[in-house]
């Protein structure tokens, strides 16, 4: 009987599963090569060795095999990425789920139930005959219907819930998912959804995790006041659903982008179905929001290159301008497509002149340039108030370009719209900032363990920082000697620091928590040691059981103790000999005796 973990690297071939991420390149004979998808590169320098089945990155020191190129790509712990291999190459993995990974289990699955009762109901059921019409009347095609899986909720107080309710699922359950929420008065749940056309909301692996509802034109017949409802309501964050981290369309979106090596975001979930229509697949919305940085390396691990696509009404623009901004801080190559005058969004031109949208689609402009348009649109350029105005909105976008030859390109554009001196602009924009830390640019150095000590601190930090309260009896006492780095005995203090200071963040990991306070204090050299170091912590106990780390942890600690006292005996030596001619018979016995309880 092979170990599971065998059996998986036996039925996958590394090679395709890293070809459905990055675009491998021969090298060699029995290799491939890729830009590193873990650090900001120009030149590949990650390769896949298909006899080894292994990956390394030149560049970054990254690598290693199957299971840790999905954790690192996907953000998985061990764990999940043997379920998620398993279940790709068809090996059972059994094993006793955790509490944690059974609630999510359950709520995945009530998600896609909900969502084939949704569609179900929308194909079939009397009641859903206006959203039908709507469906059609909108130019949404079967077709598109089932790759999205929209569906219809009821009209009904708890049609839903019962259903779930018969299926096994419990209130609690229902509720957490957010499905169902507490009737006003008496007991029991109501749907959270109802009388409204279902969008599930599914993640990158195109598993369902919420939905979002639209509502339907108010019927002559029906009594509610339309006018009064939200367009869209959408299912609360659940441990399943973050909106913040979640991009419609990328399930089906993913292998167009990396093919065109473009993500075109638009900002309405039925943009993204319209534009399958047109056979357009490389597009994702950003649910009429700003882009959050969660999305962003979401969307990196596929393309640098976005091109943005917005609603013609100024509505969404200010708050899409902050996407934009991290976009860029984040080295994302950012273009967007202008609409043609009187079309309001990527979906109108899509059911209108589906070429039209295929052939503007492809014809992007610089970020910049779109910018400029709308600024200017419906300005009168010979008032001195507008002239102010565009220049108050532009100046922000232009500081923010980096590169010095393209800002000067703009600066120039603008000082000529303006009608003044190219000279008098610049003069009035901030001084660029230097030394801006990426936070993509995790450029990993090779942990420079050169002592065992070193090593040994960097394991305990690294294993104390993802999950402090794993280790209750610890006390963050970690035996130092003088031999260890002084920057890994800093960042042990603020890592103990953190540790004692009250939580203002909950819904933080200890992780991100340390790693926001080292930012804080523009400690980025402490940064960069804090990820090296918890790379190197994951891949040394990320295998082993909770006992074995365990075990590890206790002779790292013993190691540092032994080497503490070891230098402090060396050192206790020499004072001891000085302390002997000198004749001072005081710090001798002191010394003695603080020998003696080593
Ligand atoms: P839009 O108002 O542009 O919606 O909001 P849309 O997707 O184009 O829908 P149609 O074409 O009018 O039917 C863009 C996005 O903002 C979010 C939704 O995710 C929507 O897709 N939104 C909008 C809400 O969450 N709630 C709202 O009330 C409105
Ligand atoms: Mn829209």
């Amino acid at each position: 009987m092979l170990d599971p973990r065998d059996e998986i690297k036996q039925k996958l071939d590394i090679v395709e599963l890293i070809g459905e991420y990055l675009a491998l390149k021969p090298a060699g004979t029995h290799g491939f090569r890729a830009i590193c998808p873990f650090h900001s590169e120009k030149t590949p320098s990650f390769h896949v060795s298909s006899d080894r089945q292994i990956w390394h990155c030149f560049g970054c020191g990254e690598g290693g095999d199957c299971f840790s190129f999905v954790m690192k790509m996907e953000g998985m712990n061990f764990p999940e990425a043997l379920m998620h291999l398993g279940q790709k190459t068809g090996v059972e993995i059994r094993r006793l789920p955790t509490t944690e990974s059974n609630v999510k289990q359950r709520l995945y699955e009530i998600n896609e139930l909900a969502a084939k009762y949704y569609r179900k109901v929308l194909l079939d059921s009397k009641a859903a005959e206006s959203a039908r019409e709507y469906v059609n009347n909108r130019g949404i095609t079967s077709e598109q219907c089932e790759k999205f899986k929209l569906g219809y909720s009821p009209a009904d107080w708890d049609s839903l819930t019962q259903f779930l309710l018969k299926r096994g699922y419990s209130e609690s359950e229902i509720g957490t998912a957010g499905l169902g929420q507490k009737r006003q008065s008496g007991s029991g749940l109501i749907d959270r959804f109802r009388d409204r056309l279902m969008i599930p909301l599914r993640d990158h692996h195109g598993k369902t995790v919420g939905f979002t509802a639209r509502l339907l034109p108010a019927s002559p017949t029906s009594s509610a006041s339309a006018a009064s409802l939200p367009k869209y309501i959408n299912s609360p964050e659940t441990p399943i659903y973050h909106k913040g981290s979640l991009l419609f369309g990328l399930d089906q979106a993913k292998t167009s982008i990396k093919q065109n090596d473009c993500a075109i975001v638009v900002e309405g979930n039925l943009d993204v179905v319209g534009s399958h229509k047109a056979e357009i697949e490389n597009v994702i919305a950003s649910s009429g929001t700003a882009l959050t940085e969660d999305q962003l390396r979401l969307i990196a691990r596929y393309t640098k290159r976005l091109v943005f696509c917005f609603d013609q009404d100024a509505a969404g623009l200010t708050a899409a301008k902050r996407g934009v901004s991290i976009a860029r801080s984040l080295g994302f190559d950012v273009r967007a497509i202008i609409l043609p005058q009187g079309i309001k969004d990527p979906d109108e031109l899509a059911q209108k002149d589906p070429t039209e949208w295929q052939k503007l689609s492809k014809t992007s402009v610089p970020f910049m340039q779109y910018l400029i348009l709308r600024v200017i649109q419906g300005k009168n350029l010979s008032s001195v108030d507008d002239k102010r105005n565009v220049s108050q909105e532009l100046i922000p976008a232009l500081v923010e370009i980096s590169d010095i030859v393209e800002q000067e390109h703009w600066l120039k554009e603008i000082a000529s719209i303006l009608g003044i001196d190219a000279s008098v602009l610049r003069s009035h924009l901030p001084s660029p900032k230097k030394n801006d830390f990426n936070p993509l640019d995790t450029k990993v150095v090779q942990p420079k363990a050169s002592s065992k000590e070193d090593r040994a601190a960097m394991l305990v930090i690294g294993l104390l920082v993802a999950d402090p309260k794993a280790y209750p009896e610890f006390t963050f006492d970690i035996p130092f000697g003088e031999s260890t780095s002084p920057l890994l005995f800093e960042l042990y203090n603020q890592t103990k620091k953190l540790y004692h200071s009250t939580n203002t963040a909950p819904k933080q990991t200890f992780f991100s928590r340390l790693e926001n306070q080292l930012k804080s204090e523009s400690r980025e050299d402490l940064v960069r040691l804090l990820i090296e170091i918890s790379f190197l912590a994951e891949k040394s106990f990320s295998q082993l059981s909770q006992q074995d780390v365990q075990k590890q942890l206790n002779s790292l600690i013993l190691l540092l103790r032994h080497s503490k006292e070891q230098s402090r005996r060396k050192n206790i030596a020499m004072e001891l000999r000085q302390a002997e001619h000198a004749g001072d018979q005081e710090t001798v016995k002191r010394l003695l005796s603080e020998l003696n309880n080593l």
